[in-house]
């Protein structure tokens, strides 16, 4: 089984991150080593320009590499072609995902299709002060509902102590440490349900 991680935040070791680590050591505990992560804010991805040249007969046919744009996108496209598992891990910024990762998310147009979107699992990692629901509404737009055959989990984090209004690392909350960690392990199980494990 093949995953593939996008840490969205430019925070290292900050709640989505720290999350999306507990979720890779689960994979790991159980044996899934063909891992490859990608940190958005380290990348240089250039925006979409929806040039569509990637739709013309001449360039399908060099997929998954058939943006005309050459940048660190021609790294994660065959990573993200081969993936089993797809880990998309950000927080919540003026309401949406960090810039970083929806850059890496709207060159996907390149491969938009089920040949490389169908029949994958989507673990969606998101952590906030207030609300991710606009934003889990996306995934299961525009990917779950989309594509054929794809299941999606969500981990959801908010950060927000509502009575001193500070920041709380997730590294304080074992349960939700828990959660990704349980769900890193149990994808790679065969006898795993992922019909039980679906929307939060
Ligand atoms: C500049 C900035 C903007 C933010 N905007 C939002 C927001 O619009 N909605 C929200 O619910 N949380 C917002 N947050 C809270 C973060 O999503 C939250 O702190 C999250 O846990 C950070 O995750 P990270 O440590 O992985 O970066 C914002 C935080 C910062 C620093």
């Amino acid at each position: 089984m093949k995953t593939v991680v996008f840490h969205g935040s430019p925070r290292k070791d900050g709640n989505s991150d720290t999350l999306a680590k507990s979720f890779v050591d689960g994979l790991r505990a159980n044996g899934n080593g063909e891992i490859k992560e990608f940190y958005a804010n380290d990348l240089c991805i250039k925006p979409c320009q929806m040039c569509e040249s990637c739709s013309k007969p001449e360039r399908v046919k060099l997929a998954p590499n058939n943006c005309v744009i050459r940048d660190d996108m021609e790294e994660i496209y065959p990573a993200f072609a081969e993936a089993d598992v797809v880990v998309f891990a950000t927080p919540i910024i003026w309401g949406y995902m960090t810039a970083q990762l929806k850059a890496i998310l709207d060159r996907m147009e390149a491969i938009a299709s089920n040949r490389y979107f169908g029949g994958k699992a989507f673990v969606v990692i998101i952590t906030c002060w207030h609300h991710y629901q606009t934003l889990v509404a996306f995934f299961k737009r525009a990917i779950a509902d989309y594509y054929d055959d794809v299941k999606l989990h969500t981990i959801i984090y908010c950060s927000l102590d509502p009575t001193s209004k500070k920041d709380v690392h997730v590294s304080n909350c074992k349960q939700k440490l828990e959660e990704a960690y349980n769900l890193g392990r149990n994808l790679g199980n065969p006898n795993f349900s992922a019909a039980s494990q679906q929307e939060n």
